[in-house]
C-alpha cells in the first residue's frame, strides 16, 4: 500500500493526487483521500484506480492545507468503496491511513465493538481511529490519543492520522516503511520518495518506533513516550525525469530501454581495469576473510538475480545457496557467524526478506544487503549495503533493477571468491571488461527490437517454457515470471535438463520453447530443446548469430557473443521485449498487472 500525507500551505489535494499516482506501483486496487477543510475532516475514497477516484472526486469539499491519502492492495477484506483507505471512526473526527498488517485488530475491535463503537469495514485499519476517538473521548489531547493507539497495536505499521481541525499529522512507524519529505511551503508525509519526488529531494527516513507530529510550522521527531530523538534530512539523488514516463507508453518499456544507463550507474567506479579487480567501495581485499558459506535471501525477480549470484559464486568455488526468503523460516540451513547471508531486495521493504534477515541475524549472520533504496530497511538492517544505482523503477514487473542486482553479484562475486577461496577466477580481466562494455552491449541489443513480430507469431498458444542451464536457468526462471505476471498467460522456467524429468508431458505445438544458451555447455541445452522441438513445439533460441542451435530453431532471438557469466543477461533483455510486446499486444495494462504490487510488505 501506499501512504501520502501533506502538511503546507498550499492547497493538500493537487499534491495528494499527484502523490497516489506515484505510488500506484505500491498498490492500486482502492485509493482515498482526506482533508481538513475548516469544518472537520472531508474524506473522500473508493475502490479501483486513482484515477478512479480522480474522476470521481468533489474537489470543492477538499479545499484545505493539510491532508492524507493512501493507495490499497487488499490485505484484510476485498477492494471495495467501504474497505478503502482513509478509515474514519464513527464521527469522522479522525482519519487514518495505514499500511501494513495489525496482528491484535481482532482482540482490540472486539474491545472497541463492545464498547459500543460500529465498524463499516472488514479491515484491520479501522480498529486505530475508534482506538484513537476512544482516548480522545476519555480526554486526553490529540497527541495524547495517538500515542496511546500505536502503544496498543501489535504487528507493523505506517500509520498516519488526522485528528479533527487541528493543521497537525501524526505519524508513527513500525516494520513498514515512511519518509518525510521537506520543501520551502512544508511536509510531505509518504511510504517511499517518488510520491513527492517533483517537489522536493530532501528527505528524513523515519525508524522503527518514530513518532512524528507535523505542523505547518515545524516537524516534532520523538519516541513513542514523546521523547525527543535527531533525525537527520538526506539528499536523494533520484532524477524527478526517471520518475516519469517520458516518450514511452508504459514505464515497463522505458525501464527496459534504460538499462545501459542504470548498469552504467551501477558499475561506475567499481572497476579497477588497472588492477584487474573489482573496486567496491565498501568492500576492499579482505572484507570476507574467515566467511566460510554464502546463503543469499530474496523474493520474486529478486530471487532469480541472486540464484545468479548464487550460481556464480559455487561455480567460482564457494559454498552458497539461495533461498526464496519465504521459505527461509521454514527451511533455513544452519547459520553461525561465519555465515554471510545476502539478502537481495530492490525495494528494500519486502517483508519476507525482511523477516529472513532479521532470522539471520539473530542465529549471529553476518548480513549484507544489495537494494535500490538508500535508508530502507533492509539497508538499516544489514551491516553492509551494496547499492545498485539503478534509480526509481515504478513498473510492477522489475526489469531494469534485475540486470543491476545480477551485475553488482557478479562483482561481489568476485570479492568474495578472493577472499574467501583466495584465488580470483581465471580470467578476470577480461571479464572485466566485458561488464564495463555491457551497457553499450545492451543498447546494441535494444536498438535491434525486432521481437515484436515473434511474440505475436507466438501468441495463441496454450503454455509458454523456458529453458536454460547454469547461469541461463535463473534467466530462464526470470523469463518465465515476466512473461506471467505481465501477460497473464501461462509460462513456465525450466532447467534445461530437468525438461524430460517431467514437463516434457506437457510440450504440444502449442508449447513454445525459448532456449537460452549462454556459451556454457550449449550443446546440452540443444539437446534438451530439439527433445521438446520432437513433440512439435516450436524453439525459440536465444543464442548469437551463427550458433549452431540455428540449425535447429524454429525462430531466432539474436544476442551478441560475450562472456558466459553476462550472456544470460542479454538473452534476458530480449525475454523481457517479447513479455512486453506480447502483453501490449494482449492489451494487458503493463505496468500495473491486477493482483501483484510492487513492494509487498507483508507476509
Ligand atoms: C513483489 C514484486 C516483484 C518483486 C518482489 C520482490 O512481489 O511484484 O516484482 O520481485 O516483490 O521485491 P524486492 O523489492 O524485494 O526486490
Amino acid at each position: 500500500c501506499g501512504i501520502i500525507g501533506r502538511v503546507g500551505t498550499d492547497q493538500a489535494i493537487d499534491t495528494l493526487l499527484t502523490g497516489l499516482e506515484n505510488l500506484e506501483y505500491r498498490g492500486y486496487d482502492s485509493a482515498g483521500v482526506a482533508v481538513q477543510n475548516g469544518s472537520g475532516i472531508k474524506v473522500q475514497k473508493r475502490s479501483g484506480k486513482v484515477d478512479d477516484l480522480k474522476r470521481t472526486i468533489d474537489s470543492d469539499d477538499l479545499h484545505g492545507e493539510v491532508g492524507i491519502g493512501h493507495t490499497r492492495w487488499s490485505t484484510h477484506g476485498p477492494p471495495t468503496d467501504e474497505n478503502a483507505h482513509p478509515h474514519t471512526d464513527s464521527t469522522q473526527d479522525v482519519a487514518v491511513v495505514h499500511n501494513g498488517i495489525i496482528e491484535n485488530y481482532a482482540e482490540l475491535k472486539a474491545d472497541l465493538v463492545a464498547a459500543g463503537h460500529e465498524f463499516t469495514s472488514d479491515t484491520d485499519t479501522e480498529v486505530i481511529p475508534h482506538l484513537i476517538q476512544s482516548y480522545f473521548d476519555e480526554g486526553a489531547s490529540a497527541e495524547a490519543a495517538f500515542r496511546q493507539a500505536i502503544d496498543d497495536l501489535d504487528g507493523s505499521y505506517a500509520v498516519a492520522a488526522m485528528v479533527a481541525d487541528d493543521h497537525v499529522i501524526y505519524a508513527a512507524r513500525q516494520g513498514s516503511p515512511l519518509v518525510v519529505g521537506l520543501d520551502e511551503e512544508g511536509y510531505f508525509l509518504a511510504s517511499d520518495v517518488p510520491a513527492f519526488l517533483e517537489y522536493t529531494d530532501s528527505v528524513v527516513y523515519l525508524e522503527d518506533g518514530d513518532v512524528i507530529v507535523v505542523r505547518p510550522d515545524g516537524i516534532e521527531f520523538t519516541d513513542l513516550e514523546g521523547n525527543d530523538i535527531e533525525r537527520e534530512a538526506e539528499t536523494v539523488n533520484w532524477d524527478p525525469e526517471q520518475a516519469g514516463k517520458g516518450e514511452y507508453d508504459h514505464f515497463m518499456l522505458k525501464e527496459i530501454y534504460e538499462q545501459g544507463t542504470s548498469l552504467s550507474q551501477a558499475i561506475e567506479g567499481r572497476i579497477d581495469h588497472e588492477a584487474g579487480d573489482v573496486a567496491l567501495e565498501s568492500f576492499p581485499p579482505g572484507t570476507f576473510e574467515g566467511i566460510e558459506r554464502v546463503q543469499f535471501v530474496a523474493c520474486g525477480t529478486s530471487y532469480h538475480a541472486a540464484l545468479y549470484g548464487s550460481i556464480a559464486m559455487n561455480c567460482a568455488g564457494v559454498q552458497t545457496s539461495a533461498h526464496l526468503a519465504n521459505e527461509y523460516g521454514v527451511s533455513a540451513p544452519p547459520v553461525d557467524e561465519d555465515t554471510l547471508v545476502i539478502a537481495v531486495t530492490q525495494s528494500g521493504e519486502t517483508a519476507d526478506t525482511l523477516s529472513a534477515m532479521r532470522q539471520a541475524a539473530a542465529d549471529g549472520a553476518r548480513l549484507l544487503t544489495v537494494t535500490n533504496v538508500v535508508g530502507s530497511t533492509a539497508a538499516r538492517l544489514a551491516d553492509d549495503t551494496l547499492l545498485i544505482r539503478a534509480g526509481p523503477e515504478i513498473g510492477v514487473a522489475a526489469t531494469k533493477t534485475f540486470s543491476s542486482q545480477a551485475v553488482m553479484l557478479l562483482l561481489l562475486a568476485q570479492r568474495v571468491t578472493g577472499d574467501v577461496v583466495g584465488e580470483q577466477r581465471a580470467n578476470l580481466e577480461a571479464l572485466l571488461e566485458d561488464v564495463s562494455a555491457l551497457p553499450e552491449t545492451i543498447e546494441s541489443v535494444l536498438e535491434d527490437d525486432d521481437s515484436r513480430d515473434l511474440a505475436e507469431t507466438y501468441l495463441d498458444s496454450q503454455s509458454f517454457f523456458f529453458i536454460g542451464r547454469g547461469l541461463g536457468f535463473p534467466v530462464a526462471l526470470e523469463g518465465a515470471l515476466k512473461f506471467k505476471e505481465i501477460t497473464y498467460e501461462h509460462a513456465e522456467g525450466f532447467a534445461s535438463g530437468e525438461l524430460k524429468h517431467g514437463p516434457l508431458a506437457l510440450v504440444t505445438p502449442e508449447t513454445p520453447v525459448f532456449a537460452i544458451f549462454t556459451g556454457e555447455e550449449d550443446e546440452k541445452v540443444l539437446n534438451n530443446a530439439e527433445e521438446a522441438q520432437t513433440r512439435g513445439a516450436p524453439v525459440i533460441a536465444v543464442c548469437p548469430e551463427g550458433h549452431r542451435a540455428l540449425n535447429v530453431a524454429d525462430a531466432h532471438l539474436e544476442i551478441p557473443d560475450v562472456d558466459p557469466d553476462l550472456a544470460g543477461l542479454l538473452a534476458n533483455v530480449q525475454l523481457q521485449l517479447v513479455s512486453y510486446h506480447a502483453a501490449n499486444a494482449l492489451g494487458r495494462p503493463i505496468d500495473k498487472p491486477r493482483n501483484l504490487a510492487k513492494s509487498v510488505t507483508v507476509e
